[in-house]
């Protein structure tokens, strides 16, 4: 096959195509690669707790203070995100707490500080954006220790 100009430009392109599509698999790779640290000193039994609290607790109640926001009902976001706040350390049960790493620790109380944050940005500035923010900070706290730790090997 003669190259004409249009044939080497589509040549060209496809080669583009391919060598984006490689990096983009490399990247993908890198991306999946999992350095989490494995808590190996969580009993069955807390870990159960732990991913029930999570999925059936911390996720919805960030899913109903978004709800609440979205509906302008500061007041609810304000109670729901209370609720997850420094009130909710007496909730937490010592023996759980033992078996957890001090740095989690730590990572969990940053998040519990930051519903406080939210709550508060809900009632003193009653500014949708504001309190979107505050959630966005929320957030952070739980992608951290997502990022960090795994219950699951
Ligand atoms: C102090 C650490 C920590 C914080 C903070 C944290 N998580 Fe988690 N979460 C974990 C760990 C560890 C797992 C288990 C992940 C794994 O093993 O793959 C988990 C799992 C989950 C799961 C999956 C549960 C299941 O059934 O598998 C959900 C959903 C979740 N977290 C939501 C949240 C949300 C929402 C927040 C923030 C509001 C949050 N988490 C904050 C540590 C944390």
């Amino acid at each position: 096959m003669k190259t004409t100009a249009r044939t080497g430009t589509a040549f060209l392109a496809a080669g583009i195509a391919a060598l984006a599509l490689g990096a983009g698999m490399v990247r993908a790779q890198e991306e999946m690669s999992d350095d989490r640290e494995l808590l190996t000193t969580v009993s069955d039994h807390w870990r159960a707790h732990l991913l029930h609290d999570m999925r059936a607790g911390l996720f919805v109640q960030v899913q109903d203070i978004l709800a609440a926001l979205a509906d302008g009902d500061m007041a609810t976001v304000e109670a729901l995100a209370t609720e997850r706040g420094k009130a909710h350390f007496a909730k937490m049960d010592p023996a759980m707490m033992k078996e957890l790493p001090p740095e989690m620790k730590m990572m969990g109380k940053a998040m519990h500080l930051a519903f406080d944050d939210v709550a508060t940005a809900a009632r003193e500035t009653g500014d949708p954006a504001r309190v979107a923010g505050a959630v966005s900070d929320l957030m952070a706290t739980c992608t951290a220790c997502h990022m960090t730790y795994k219950l699951n090997p």
